[in-house]
């Protein structure tokens, strides 16, 4: 069955020190709640309930934003991990199987959470431990013969319960049928006079149910509560890029210098230089070589192509096959043609550029006149000379020219020659007369 997934976010996050909730912190470009609701789509997850704090319109809205069909919830006071599930009652009524994670553990594979809801086919409740090199903070399983007994936290425990490494990372999957009854019967009688979600073992055993633990690696289910904490997920989380980033062909030059977002798309034998970052959205085709010191956002490149070094591509840039963006170029909303150049030193924004166009070094598209943006079409096969300003709204047409150093405010027709500087001229023997008016007055420094 298609479990619910219930994820838990009303944390406060003091300990990050920010104005901004934690779950709404990324980590490779993407809020960890984001995470949280891709992995649990990813294992089958057919509805999800977010519970968050009060007053957090914004994790509402990156909720939705990540779902659309989610439902958020609203824990009004911090009462525990089993009154954060049951904030979601409307959601555990629908009598689904359950499939609760806490926001917090961007590392958590679809996989794991996979194995873990596919428990409840020999179980009634399912709970993701893992072995802690240091246990100390953490709620621990309590197994007898191979099964659960009971989850005691930390400070409930007797020292020797202490001593166990096996301990709750905080995912569990719960049988629908079960879920509510047992839920409903926690209390907070302990140490913290919360309730505890960990206490639906015991619950679930003392009513002959069988419970059973899944185990998953240390690294991945470590929970992101400071800033330390969030860059050591994010360096987990880049490893993980980069070899699947390998793994599908593309060639890391110097793998630990590379800066992927969670959504970068790699093809086959793309070469990657050294120190090159990846922002959100990006896509590159095939065999394009992306040189180093290059950061790109929101862009496609085209098979073939060749970026950088030092190039910017911003948001809405797209490079057709073959494309040469050289260094210090500047794109943004541009949609270059097949095998169109911009070597050096241009900003090429709210453009199309035609195929196989040459964009010589300095040009500028004039692209804000201070109120709004306009647009610059350059046409096939033009060819625009060095320093030049295109002054936006403004067509070049295909196979046209552009006269070096110009300011081009009006179009240019297909195949002509827009010149728009003023006219060269010489003064013969200007300059040594000059030398012979000032001779001798030269200063020394
Ligand atoms: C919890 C587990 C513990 C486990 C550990 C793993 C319980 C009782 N304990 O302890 O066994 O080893 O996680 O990290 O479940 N939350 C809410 N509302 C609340 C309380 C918590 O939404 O009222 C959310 C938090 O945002 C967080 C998660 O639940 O995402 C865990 O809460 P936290 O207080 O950090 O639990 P721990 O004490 O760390
Ligand atoms: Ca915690």
């Amino acid at each position: 069955m298609e479990p619910t997934a219930i994820v838990l976010a009303a944390g406060e996050g003091t300990r990050m020190v920010s104005r901004i909730p934690k779950i709404l912190h990324r980590v490779a470009g993407r809020s960890l709640l984001a995470h949280a609701i891709a992995a649990v789509s990813k294992a089958g997850a057919r509805h999800i309930a977010v519970v968050v704090g009060p007053d957090r319109q914004d994790v509402a809205d990156e909720a939705q934003r990540h779902a659309p069909g989610a439902d958020v919830f609203i824990q009004t006071e911090r009462r525990g991990t089993a009154h954060a599930v049951l904030a979601a009652r409307k959601a555990i009524e629908r009598g689904a199987d359950l499939l609760i994670v806490f926001g917090d553990t961007p590392l958590l594979r679809a996989e794991t959470l996979k194995s873990l809801a596919g428990a409840l086919s020999e179980a009634s409740v399912a709970v993701l431990g893992f072995r802690a090199a240091d246990p100390a903070g953490y709620g621990r399983l309590l197994a007898t013969n191979g099964e659960l007994a009971a989850i005691r936290e930390e400070r409930d425990a007797t020292d020797e319960e202490r001593k166990v490494d096996l301990c709750n990372a905080g995912a569990m999957a719960i049988a629908g049928k079960h879920a509510l009854a047992l839920l409903d019967r926690i209390t907070d009688r302990n140490a913290k006079r919360e309730f505890y979600l960990t206490d639906i073992v015991s619950l679930a055993r003392a009513d002959k149910l069988k419970v059973v633990v899944r185990e998953a690696a240390e690294e991945e289910v470590m929970g992101v509560n400071d800033k330390k904490q969030l860059s050591i997920a994010e360096a987990g989380m880049q490893e993980r890029l980069r070899d699947a980033a390998m793994k599908a062909g593309a060639v890391l030059i110097a793998p630990e210098t590379v800066h992927f977002s969670a959504d970068t798309k790699l093809g086959r034998d793309v070469v990657v230089e050294p120190y090159v970052v990846f922002g959100p959205g990006v896509t590159i085709e095939e065999g394009a070589v992306i040189h180093s010191f290059s950061h790109l956002e929101g862009v496609a490149v085209g098979a073939g192509a060749s970026v950088g070094p030092f190039a910017r591509l911003r948001p809405g840039t797209k490079l057709g096959n073959g494309v040469r963006i050289g260094n210090f170029v500047e794109t943004k909303a541009a949609t270059f043609g097949d095998g169109a150049k911009a070597n050096h030193l241009s900003y090429v924004g709210d453009a199309t550029v035609g195929a196989n166009a040459n964009i010589g070094a300095g040009t500028i598209t004039c692209n804000y006149d201070g109120f709004g943006k306009h647009r610059t079409e350059i046409g096939a096969a033009a060819f625009v000379g060095s320093n030049s300003s295109l002054v936006a709204p403004v067509k070049i047409g295909s196979g046209a020219y552009v006269a070096s150093g110009s300011v081009i405010t009006g179009n240019v027709p297909d195949d002509a020659l827009g010149v728009a500087r003023g006219r060269q001229v010489n003064k013969e023997g200007w300059a040594r007369d000059l030398r012979s008016l000032k001779g001798g007055q030269k200063s020394e420094d």
